[in-house]
C-alpha cells in the first residue's frame, strides 16, 4: 500500500476539468470506469490486513464520493455552458435572403394577354407542339401542294412526313372544334416552330396566341371590337389600330391588324420602318370548309379567328431590339423583368 498516494489522487480529481462531452467521458473512464482508478483502489482492499481494511475502506469510499461529485459538477457545468451558447443566438437578426427568380419576359407578356382575353370570356386551351399534317395544314384548308405551305417553312419528322412541329397554334383549334360542340370561345397560347434563318428579327422558335369564337351569329364587327379592346388593354388607351385586307387559307375574309408604333408613337422610326405602324396579328372569319372539316354544320355556325405573336409585342413593350435574347436565357437579361403576373 505504500505506493498509494491518496492525497495526490484526491488533488488530481479536484483539479480535473472538462470542456467537452468527450473530455467528460475521458474523466469518467479514468476515475469511475470499470478499470478506473477508484475500482483499482477497492481491488487493493483484499491485500490489506483486517485492521487497516476498515480505515482504508472509509478513505476509499470518501475518494469515490469525491470522484462522483466531481463528475456531476463537471457535467452540470458543461450543460449550462452549452445552453449559454444557445442563448447567444439573436432571434431578432434578419434572415438570410433567398434570391428569387423572375418570370421570363415572354411569360409575362403571354400572361398579360391571356388575362385580357379571359376577362371577356375566352378560356385557355393548350395542345401538343408535335402535330399531324392534318391538324396543322389539311384541316385548315391548306392541302398538299398548296402554295401557302411555303409561307410556313416546316420542320417535318424525317421518318414520317405526316408528323411535324406545329408552325402555328391553329391546329389546337382543329382539335377543339373536332371534339367540342359550339359555342366555342378559346385562346390557344403556345410555342411554334418554323425553319427560318435565325436573325435579330426572326427565330425558328417563337410563341403565338390564337383565338377562336364559334357560335350561331358571329360577325366581323365582333372580331374587330374584340381586337380593339385587346389593343387598348394591352398597349394603352391611345394606341391606334388599323385593319388591312390580307389572305389566310383558313379565313375568309382575312385581315391583318396594325397598331401605331409604341416606340415613336406613329412618327416613324427604324422599328416601324418609318411607317408609324407595326403589324401584330392576322385574323378573319373562319372559312366554312374548315368548320365542315371538323364536322361543324357551317349552315348553322360561323366564327372568327385571330392569331398573334408574343415576341413582337414583348419587343415593343420592353424595347428589345434582338429576338435572340429571348432564347439565350442570359441571366443578366432575364433579371431585368419583374412582374406580378
Ligand atoms: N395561323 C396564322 C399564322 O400563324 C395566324 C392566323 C390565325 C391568321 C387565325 C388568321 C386567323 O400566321
Amino acid at each position: 500500500m505504500a505506493d498509494l498516494d491518496l492525497e495526490q489522487l484526491i488533488k488530481e480529481i479536484e483539479q480535473s476539468t472538462a470542456s467537452s462531452i468527450s473530455e467528460l467521458e475521458q474523466y469518467r473512464v479514468r476515475y469511475l470506469g470499470k478499470k478506473g482508478k477508484v475500482k483499482e483502489l477497492f481491488s487493493r482492499l483484499k491485500d490489506a490486513d483486517a485492521e487497516a481494511r476498515e480505515t482504508l475502506g472509509a478513505k476509499f469510499n470518501d475518494i469515490k464520493y469525491r470522484a462522483e461529485a466531481k463528475f456531476e459538477s463537471l457535467k452540470s457545468k458543461l450543460s449550462s455552458k452549452k445552453s449559454g451558447e444557445e442563448n447567444e443566438m439573436d432571434l431578432s437578426r434578419p434572415g438570410v435572403p433567398l434570391p428569387l427568380g423572375t418570370r421570363h419576359p415572354i411569360s409575362i407578356v403571354r400572361n398579360q394577354m391571356i388575362k385580357i382575353f379571359e376577362h371577356i370570356g375566352f378560356t385557355v386551351s393548350e395542345g401538343p407542339e408535335i402535330e399531324t399534317d392534318w391538324n396543322n395544314f389539311t384541316a385548315l384548308n391548306i392541302p398538299e401542294d398548296h402554295p401557302a405551305r411555303d409561307m410556313q417553312d416546316t420542320f417535318f419528322l424525317q421518318t414520317d412526313p405526316d408528323i411535324l412541329l406545329r408552325t402555328h397554334t391553329s391546329p389546337q383549334q382543329i382539335r377543339v372544334m373536332e371534339s367540342t360542340a359550339p359555342p366555342i370561345r378559346i385562346i390557344c397560347p403556345g410555342r411554334v416552330y418554323r425553319n427560318e434563318t435565325v436573325s435579330a428579327r426572326a427565330h425558328c422558335i417563337f410563341h403565338q396566341i390564337e383565338g377562336l369564337y364559334i357560335d350561331e351569329s358571329v360577325s366581323f364587327t365582333d372580331l374587330k371590337q374584340t381586337l380593339y379592346y385587346f389593343a387598348k388593354e394591352m398597349f394603352g388607351e391611345d394606341t391606334k389600330t388599323r385593319f388591312r385586307p390580307s389572305y389566310f387559307p383558313f379565313t375568309e375574309p382575312s385581315a391583318e391588324m396594325d397598331i401605331s408604333c409604341l416606340i415613336c408613337k406613329g412618327e416613324g422610326c427604324p422599328v416601324c420602318k418609318h411607317s408609324g405602324w407595326v403589324e401584330i396579328l392576322g385574323c378573319g372569319m373562319v372559312d366554312p370548309s374548315v368548320l365542315e372539316n371538323c364536322n361543324i354544320d357551317s349552315s348553322k355556325y360561323m366564327g372568327y379567328a385571330f392569331g398573334l405573336g408574343i415576341e413582337r409585342p414583348a419587343m415593343l413593350k420592353y424595347q428589345i431590339d434582338d429576338i435572340r435574347l429571348f432564347f439565350e436565357n442570359d441571366i443578366r437579361f432575364l433579371e431585368q423583368f419583374q412582374s406580378a403576373l
